[in-house]
């Protein structure tokens, strides 16, 4: 990430894990990656292809691409905007993924509708919605050497657990207990501590992009990044089977969550 404002610059303190002082400076570093590869994707191959991710985290860098300083660096009408995950409640509920970027980015910025790829997960046949979303990205994405769809870029967050979209330790994954093993593109997992589903992008999905970007903040995540950038955990946590092998993992980390890392 080039540092051309007042923030400082980045510490690399392992290899592709970039750490900014606090969340202003994760999120401006987002934002100028995504105006990056959205210049670079464009210009090779026409559009630009990102999934979002959801929580909280994400807000903060969809307010700067919506920013007069961000917005108009970023050509909206050659982008398509997807989700790595979301909840099952309707897009207008305040848990919804999609109803964060809306009031923070989508509402703010001249995208066309048909680029903007929702997940369906409030619909009563959840099955069903996973399958049109499957259909979705078929019929948007390339496709890698796997047959897997090809996102340019996926945000993602983590969450204390070390979970991430809605890859939960010890979820319930269709057909397997180990995420890695299967074949679907989107599932509905059933999460314990919400006792709620979700929808969720699969792990062999988010392995297939051209870059993942993780943010993570906060020292309740300092444990887990250790973790998942250290690989110590056996069964290892759902964000340290991102490892996007033909293309580039990014993390960019505050210090209170770095802080098990920073020597
Ligand atoms: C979700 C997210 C989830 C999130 C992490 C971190 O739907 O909740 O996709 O994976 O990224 O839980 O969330 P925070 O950014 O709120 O800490």
């Amino acid at each position: 990430m080039n540092n051309t404002n007042a923030f400082p610059g980045p510490r690399e303190v392992r290899p592709g894990v970039l750490v900014y002082p606090d969340l202003p400076g994760v999120a401006r570093a987002a934002a100028q990656e995504f105006v990056k590869l959205a210049g670079r994707f464009i210009a090779t191959h026409g559009m630009f292809h990102a999934a979002l991710s959801g929580g909280n985290t994400p807000a903060q860098l969809f307010r700067l691409l919506a920013s007069d300083e961000f917005r108009q660096s970023i050509n909206w009408a050659s982008t398509h905007l997807y989700w790595s995950d979301e909840r099952c409640v309707p897009p207008d509920h305040p848990d919804s993924n999609f109803g964060m970027a809306q009031r923070e980015l989508l509402q703010h910025i001249s995208i066309l509708p048909g680029n903007i790829h929702r997940m369906k997960a409030e619909l009563p046949d959840l099955d069903r919605a996973a399958k049109d979303y499957e259909d979705t990205l078929r019929q948007n994405l390339p496709l890698n050497f796997e047959g897997f769809p090809c996102f340019d870029l996926i945000f993602l967050g983590m969450g204390p657990d070390g979970h991430t979209a809605s890859l939960f330790p010890g979820a319930l994954f269709p057909g397997c207990g180990d995420p890695r093993q299967t074949s679907d593109w989107v599932i509905t997992p059933y999460v314990e501590k919400f006792q709620a589903h979700r929808m969720s992008l699969t792990l062999p999905i988010l392995n297939a992009a051209r870059e993942v970007i993780f943010l993570v903040t906060g020292a309740d995540k300092a444990e887990s990044l250790r973790s998942v950038i250290e690989g110590t955990r056996n069964p290892p946590l759902p964000a340290q089977l991102v490892t996007v092998p033909n293309g580039r993992r990014v993390f960019l980390v505050d210090e209170s969550a770095a802080s098990l890392l920073i020597s």
